[in-house]
């Protein structure tokens, strides 16, 4: 399908000849940075396509497997959508190793190589979950605030959805760990 000059809210005048921005830095700056972060999540976003099983796996609750046998079908949807926001600046999608997520991925598959199957367990995913979606949430809001000031209508867009979405999903685990998880936990605890 070829494109309109339109270029899918774009705006080639400030994302190319450095004008500058409020705060006094250049768009083609903020430009490279917002570049920079996206491939940076692209990559997060594939290697949690891979370490999301590994949890639903080793998980025990059925509540938390629901919920993140649901959170693997829109990271899927996620990754997608950042190579939308790619195609919409006219670029290729391409990952750049993210060592944050890298780095909280190998914490939670430590926690998961330690711990049987079972309540203390399940906590311990949920935890490293949750620190995964908070550094999505940063990640995410901190690219539409850039895409706003860029201008990049369709990008906003596109990102506004995964961070809505990333939020809901770090409200849901924290459902399932007050509603079982976390007390069985607890009460395993006392048992010992
Ligand atoms: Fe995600």
């Amino acid at each position: 399908m070829k494109k309109e000059s339109g270029n899918n809210g774009v705006k080639q005048k400030s994302a190319s000849n450095g004008s500058t921005n409020k705060g006094g830095m250049q768009s083609s700056q903020l430009m490279e940075l917002f570049i920079t972060e996206l491939k940076d999540i692209y990559w997060a976003e594939k290697a949690l396509i891979t370490a999301i099983p590994k949890m639903i796996k080793k998980a025990t609750s059925e509540e938390l497997i629901s919920a993140l046998e649901s959170h693997l079908k829109e990271t899927k949807e996620q990754a997608t959508r950042v190579e939308q926001v790619f195609q919409s600046i006219n670029l290729k999608p391409v990952g750049k190793k993210c060592e944050a997520i890298a780095g909280l991925i190998k914490e939670a598959e430590g926690i998961m190589e330690e711990c049987e199957p079972g309540a203390m367990c399940d906590a311990g995913i949920i935890a490293g979950s949750q620190k995964i979606e908070h550094y999505e949430i940063a990640s995410y809001g901190t690219m539409r605030q850039f895409a706003e000031t860029l201008e990049l209508s369709k990008a906003v867009k596109l990102l506004e959805q995964t961070l809505v979405e990333e939020k809901a999903a770090d409200v849901k685990l924290t459902e399932v760990a007050v509603s079982a998880v976390n007390v069985e936990a607890a009460e395993l605890e006392e048992v010992k």
